[in-house]
């Protein structure tokens, strides 16, 4: 197996709307399978850019983007759906989820897609929201949640299948200290159990605490790129 599951060589993205703006400047990154990255840096820095580029849902202006390896300029539209459905666990500073399907459903929705019975994606899909404590919820329409239990849904969602990536925007932003704590836990969990590559956005140093290695960015590109330690226990 490829010990990096992500690089990215001299990344610019250059966003035109109205006046051209340089959401990524030139910006190379090897990522580690296995490895828990913060990424930090005040808004507008290019974080949200980073992480759909490395998903492949946006493409650079210019440079190159590998994961396991294989240049995602080279993938068609399906090849690059399949890549998301099937290998990374995307949570949005959006959510992303639909309106018209309820907690359960968003989640399950996932295993459906990759081929997955309906008994045993529901199975699956109701356990995942019980890890995220939204067990009393799995009929709720997204309109009838509150915003933390929307962005709970994501995470499971984005969880259900074990991807080897996730990518987390602000994944505990709008929770209160205790319930982020949790999903934070969580997602260590995770990594320690499947070693699944974490890349998680966040204005938080107790999050940031949790992982490996720290990155800030500042004007599209890394200031700082830090190992600080193992996570905590
Ligand atoms: N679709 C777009 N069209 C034009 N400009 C954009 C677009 N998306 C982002 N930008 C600009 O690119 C820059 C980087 O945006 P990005 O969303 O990556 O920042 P961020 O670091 O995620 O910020 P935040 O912490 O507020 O989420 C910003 O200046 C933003 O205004
Ligand atoms: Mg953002």
């Amino acid at each position: 197996m490829n010990d990096l599951i992500v690089r990215l060589e001299n990344v610019t993205k250059i966003y035109h709307t109205g006046e051209k703006v340089h959401a990524l400047d030139q910006l190379s990154l090897e990522i580690k399978r296995g490895e828990t990255v913060a990424l930090m840096g005040v808004s507008g820095s290019g974080k949200s850019t980073l992480l759909n580029l490395i998903c492949g849902l946006d493409v650079p202006t210019e440079g190159h983007i590998y994961f396991e390896g294989v240049d995602l300029s080279s993938l068609n539209d399906n090849e690059s759906t399949r890549l998301r459905r099937e290998k990374i666990g995307i949570i949005f500073q959006t959510f992303n989820l639909l309106p018209t399907l309820s907690a359960l459903e968003n989640v399950a929705l996932t295993l459906r897609l990759q081929g997955n019975s309906k008994k045993k994606s529901d199975a699956r899909a109701k356990e995942m929201l019980e890890c995220v404590g939204l067990s009393h919820r799995l009929s709720h329409l997204p309109d009838e949640m509150s915003g933390g239990e929307r962005q709970r849904i994501a995470i499971a969602r984005a969880l259900v299948f074990n991807p080897p990536l996730l990518l987390a925007d602000e994944p505990t932003g709008n929770l209160d200290s205790q319930t982020g704590e949790s999903i934070l836990e969580l997602l260590i969990n995770l990594h320690r159990q499947f070693g699944t590559t974490i890349v998680i956005v966040t204005h938080n140093e107790l999050a940031a605490a949790h992982c490996q290695r720290r990155i800030t960015m500042r004007d599209g590109r890394i200031v700082k790129d830090e190992v600080h330690r193992q996570e905590q226990p």
